[in-house]
């Protein structure tokens, strides 16, 4: 029997014992889509790092033709960063064959925090098939890891690993065993079955981005299954490992 467990937030998962499994990420609000999209668009890797100051040092190390530096605080492009936080920034001509050094204020923090894992997956609602089968093939226990913001729950996050249990549990039932935490989030999640848009445009941190005018994001985050890829987080940094 393989255990599913549910995380939170970032913070949560630090302390936690996720040696043993596979860790799946879902920052859907943007930092994880973010990820998926520059990676679905043909950057080499992305580096996710926790603070500001490592980012600026992190790209430093590199070529600067190479480098794209992006990411947020408080949901906006970080002063001389080329990007903020917004996936549709990161298009194919903007990020193909290049370098992207990203630190966002809970995304990246996750990945980083859930680096310890055997293996630790980046989840967005546009992969969210391919992470299923790819988890689904492997005989790992599973950490589902929400983002969350600023250490406290997250409805969009927490509805995407729902959603990814779903599909794990549903395939194959007999194979898991869920947490109290993972139970509740799955019945949660099925109630935003086929609703992802509205999910997106009415939890806070949606509303919050849509005051800051950033609206277009929302539908762009809320596409399930628009790319089949699974970008696995390692040595420090972010690539993709399966495309289906
Ligand atoms: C985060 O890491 O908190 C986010 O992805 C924030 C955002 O860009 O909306």
């Amino acid at each position: 029997m393989r255990t599913i467990r549910f995380f939170h937030s970032a913070d949560e998962v630090f302390d936690a014992d996720i040696e043993h499994s596979i860790a799946v990420v879902a920052d859907v609000l943007r930092a994880t889509t973010t990820i998926v999209t520059a990676l679905a668009n043909g950057c080499r890797k992305v580096i996710p790092v926790v603070k500001v100051e490592e980012a600026r040092q992190t790209a430093a190390l590199l070529p600067k033709s190479e480098i794209i530096l992006g990411g947020e605080r408080k949901g906006e492009r970080i002063d001389g960063f080329d990007f903020g936080n917004s996936p549709q920034d990161y298009t194919r001509k903007a990020i193909a064959d290049k370098i992207v050094v990203t630190t966002t204020t809970n995304g990246t923090k996750a990945l980083v925090n859930a680096g310890r894992a055997k293996q630790t997956l980046v989840l967005s609602f546009l992969n969210m098939t391919a992470v299923a089968d790819y988890v689904l093939q492997r005989e790992e226990d599973v950490a589902l890891v929400a983002a969350g913001i600023y250490g406290e729950f997250s409805l969009e996050d927490s509805v995407c690993c729902g959603f990814l249990m779903d599909n794990q549990v549903t395939a194959s039932p007999e194979q898991f065993s869920m947490d109290d935490q993972a139970a509740r989030i799955l019945t949660l999640s099925r109630e935003y079955k086929g609703r992802v848009n509205e999910l997106m445009h009415n939890s806070p941190h949606g509303k919050f981005l849509q005051r800051l005018g950033y609206e277009s994001d929302l539908a762009f985050c809320a596409r399930v299954d628009a790319c089949q890829i699974v970008p696995l987080y390692a040595s420090g940094c972010v690539k993709t490992i399966a495309r289906h």
